[in-house]
């Protein structure tokens, strides 16, 4: 479905990521792990158009999507949500979901997207006219996920979706992710949680530096040496 081949991306004159070769299969969960600062984060925002890949190609569903704005991307069935969160604090919760909606497709079946929305995470009807900046932290979260379905995505890549959630929403939200792809959404997820990430996802890539180190079958991945003693503190 995602095909990423030798991506080169830089900030200025620093290179960011060095021949970054991912792909992710249809229906699959694909955990992307790695320490601070390895280009996780920078990868994501090379696939949702944010920034712009030096050299290298990105195909989606057969068709080049690298160099596109990040609107398109989105058109093209990608949602991404990004680190923290991020939402519109003096909207509503509606109108943020609103807003999710922006593409064609999506927009005509908006009122039926959220109500598949509310199925998941009720407090977001609840709250469905509080203004986002007074939500918490876990509704934050809630709702960014929410905003990044209204667009009917076929892929979602999450950066870090529980960081800073209290352990009872963190596991709320591996289970959220879980019941997307039931739905038939293909994940890319970042998570600091590397076991839990790994328990859940078909495969997995590991970052370091800016290149992809290892790859394979998480239950492989979770039996080497390096990705034990790196990751997971054993
Ligand atoms: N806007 C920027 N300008 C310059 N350098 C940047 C910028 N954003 C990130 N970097 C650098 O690029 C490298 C990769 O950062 P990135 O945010 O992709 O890491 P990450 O793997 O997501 O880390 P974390 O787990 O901490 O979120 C880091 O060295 C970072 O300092
Ligand atoms: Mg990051």
């Amino acid at each position: 479905m995602l095909v990423i081949n030798k991506i080169n991306t830089f900030y200025s004159n620093t290179q960011a990521l060095w021949d970054v070769c991912l792909s992710v299969e249809e229906s699959a969960i694909v955990a992307l792990v790695g320490s601070n600062g390895a280009g996780k984060t920078t990868l994501l925002k090379t696939i949702s158009g944010l920034l712009k890949p030096y050299s290298g190609t990105i195909e989606f569903l057969g068709k080049r999507i690298d160099g596109l704005s990040p609107h398109l991307v989105v058109e093209a069935g990608i949602s991404h949500i990004p680190e923290g969160g991020r939402i519109f604090t003096e909207m509503t919760v509606l109108e943020n979901l609103e807003m999710g909606a922006y593409p064609y497709h999506a927009w005509k079946q908006r009122k039926e997207t959220k109500k598949q929305v509310y199925q998941l995470f009720p407090v977001l009807e609840e709250r469905e006219k509080q203004m986002a900046r007074t939500l918490s932290g876990g509704e934050h979260q809630m709702l960014a996920m929410g905003r990044g379905l209204m667009s009917r995505p076929k892929l979602c890549i999450f950066d870090e979706p529980s960081y800073g959630l209290a352990p009872k929403y963190v596991e709320e939200v591996f289970e959220i992710i879980k019941s997307l792809r039931e739905r038939g959404i293909t994940i890319l997820l970042i998570e600091q949680n590397v076991r839990r990430s790994l328990e859940i996802a078909d495969k997995a890539y590991v970052m370091e530096n800016g290149s992809i180190t290892n790859e394979g079958v998480c239950q492989e991945l979770l039996e080497t040496d390096h990705v034990r003693k790196a990751y997971l503190g054993l």
